[in-house]
């Protein structure tokens, strides 16, 4: 941090005075506010003309600020992947102890967030990613069986682990390429739960292209929080989890907010993991 002797002045009070005074005085004010600033853990590196050394800052206010930074962090990261994961799982297809789930891009905001809560509720998780370096992402997620598909050649690996019977429920927020093939792997009474497209519109279907005896849901996070008390609500159920240690934030890179082009430009290489932070 710099202070410049007029942005001390601008501190009000004798900084003000001192600022039409004379220049020794303003450094005087600028100096005490350094020390002062110092007190409150926030370093001064340089006041006009030149560099300072303000006293040792309190290590234990650095701290505490730091923690309160990742806290602040972890809280924009979990928010709305968590609420959308969660109205998901408990909503969409109230996942029930024993259930299979297919979840697509398990490595992804939504998908890290959807395998622990289906893990929290007694679920199986079938994570599904795109490229091998992802696999470990979804695995620390809880993901009991991870498959490396970036199309639609999940269909045969589903029914093999699950003895052919096909999942209680899939998440794909993905789309046209998908789409079609996670209906094919639902079991009776299975729920599809499509969320996206991320890639492309899905095709026009027919009312008899859906398997017999599933349900598809196409849900959005917005319709299950529309007033402050419901989004309280829904909040304090997904924070009481997070407390309980259940779901963690994965946060998969923190971008300046004037990079925001590269953090989009990254999430469309399909090479990023967790959640993708903004910094003002
Ligand atoms: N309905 C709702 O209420 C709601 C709420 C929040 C988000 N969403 C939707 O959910 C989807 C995922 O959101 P998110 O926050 O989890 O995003 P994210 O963290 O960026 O993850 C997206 C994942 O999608 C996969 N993907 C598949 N095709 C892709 C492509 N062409 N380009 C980039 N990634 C691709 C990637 O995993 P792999 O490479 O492993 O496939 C990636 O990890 C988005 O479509 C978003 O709009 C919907």
């Amino acid at each position: 941090m710099i202070l410049t002797a007029s942005t001390a002045a601008e501190g009000g009070g004798a900084g003000m005075s001192a600022y039409g005074a004379s220049k020794a005085a303003v450094r005087a004010y600028a100096r005490a506010w350094a020390d002062e600033l110092g007190s409150r853990g926030v370093r001064v590196n340089a006041i006009p003309p030149g560099p300072v050394d303000t006293p040792m800052w309190d290590a234990a206010f650095g701290d505490r600020a730091r923690e309160k930074m990742e806290a602040l962090a972890a809280g924009a990261a979990l928010l709305l992947q968590g609420l959308t994961a969660h109205h998901f799982a408990t909503v969409s297809h109230p996942v029930r102890p024993g259930d299979v789930a297919l979840v697509h891009a398990a490595a992804g905001g939504v998908g890290m967030m959807l395998t622990q809560i289906v893990k929290a509720r007694g679920g199986t998780v079938i994570g599904l990613v795109s490229r091998p370096e992802k696999a470990g992402y979804a695995t620390d997620a809880g993901a009991d069986h991870v498959l490396v598909s970036s199309g639609d050649a999940f269909v045969e690996p589903v029914r093999e682990l699950t003895g052919g019977e096909g999942v209680h429920v899939v998440f794909d927020g993905a789309g046209a390429t998908t789409f079609a093939a996670s209906l094919q792997v639902l079991r009776t009474h299975g729920t599809m739960v499509f969320y996206g497209p991320l890639i492309g519109d899905v095709p026009t279907i027919a009312l008899n292209d859906i398997p017999r005896s599933t349900r598809l849901t196409y849900p959005v996070t917005g319709d299950h929080v529309r007033t402050p008390e419901e989004l309280a609500a829904r909040a304090a159920e997904l924070f009481a989890l997070v407390e309980r240690g259940e779901p963690v934030v994965r946060i998969g890179g923190r971008y300046p907010l004037a990079e925001a082009a590269r953090a989009h430009a990254d999430i469309e290489s399909r090479t990023t993991t967790g959640k993708l932070l903004l910094i003002p």
